[in-house]
């Protein structure tokens, strides 16, 4: 199922028509965030959602995770000296993220969870990250006929994320079907109990 991402689409993760349907705002407000919270960014790719998140946090701060070198320079060349104070970015494709344990507030995965390397591995170190009582916020493709995206053979769809979160030990706070907050994108929010 997890197709790996390729670098050379690095543009499409920027381009108008996907942050049309995938608004950053929409995605920010799924955090609910208070300001002060320690987001992880999994998979943060070139860094559109993860900007969008640091800017909504201005006592707190952002890492963000991602794989491929090209991408993390990609996210490296938006970071202004003020955003570089709250951003960090950790280039890792071995899902050890060098922070403490129950670091995060909230983690977020937007487009990433049918991408992921190392399934299993990843999944372990956002549980750890997580604190009791953080959310786990996953934005992703829907497995609905849809005018953009992916095949609908390379997505998980809602039923498999949903048993995803279940096997990860986290409590399902809400599961939206696409054509609900979004229109491609399903939507699951979980707690770390
Ligand atoms: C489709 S892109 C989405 C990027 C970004 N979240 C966005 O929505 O613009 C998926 C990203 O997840 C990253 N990725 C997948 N598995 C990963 C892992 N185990 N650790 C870090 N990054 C990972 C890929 O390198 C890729 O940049």
């Amino acid at each position: 199922m997890a197709d790996a991402f390729d670098p050379q689409h690095a543009p499409r993760l920027e381009d108008p028509a996907r942050l049309e349907a995938l608004p950053q705002a929409t995605v920010v407000s799924l955090l609910r965030l208070d300001g002060a919270e320690t987001v992880v960014d999994y998979g943060a790719g070139t860094g559109v959602y993860t900007v969008a998140v640091a800017a909504a946090l201005p006592q707190g701060r952002v890492i963000a995770v991602e794989a491929l070198p090209r991408l993390a320079q990609m996210l490296r060349d938006k970071l202004t000296p003020e955003l570089a104070e709250r951003l960090e970015l950790v280039e890792t494709d071995a899902n050890t993220v060098p922070a403490a344990d129950a670091v995060a507030d909230r983690v977020l995965m937007v487009d990433v969870l049918h991408h992921l390397y190392d399934q299993p591995g990843a999944l372990a170190e956002v549980v750890r990250l997580l604190r009791p009582g953080g959310l786990f916020v996953v934005v992703d493709w829907g497995d609905r006929e849809r005018p953009a995206g992916p095949p609908l053979d390379h997505v998980l769809g809602l039923v498999a994320v949903r048993d995803i979160i279940r096997e990860m030990g986290l409590v399902e706070v809400e599961a939206h079907e696409p054509g609900t907050q979004l229109p491609y994108h399903l939507v699951v929010v979980a707690a770390k109990p």
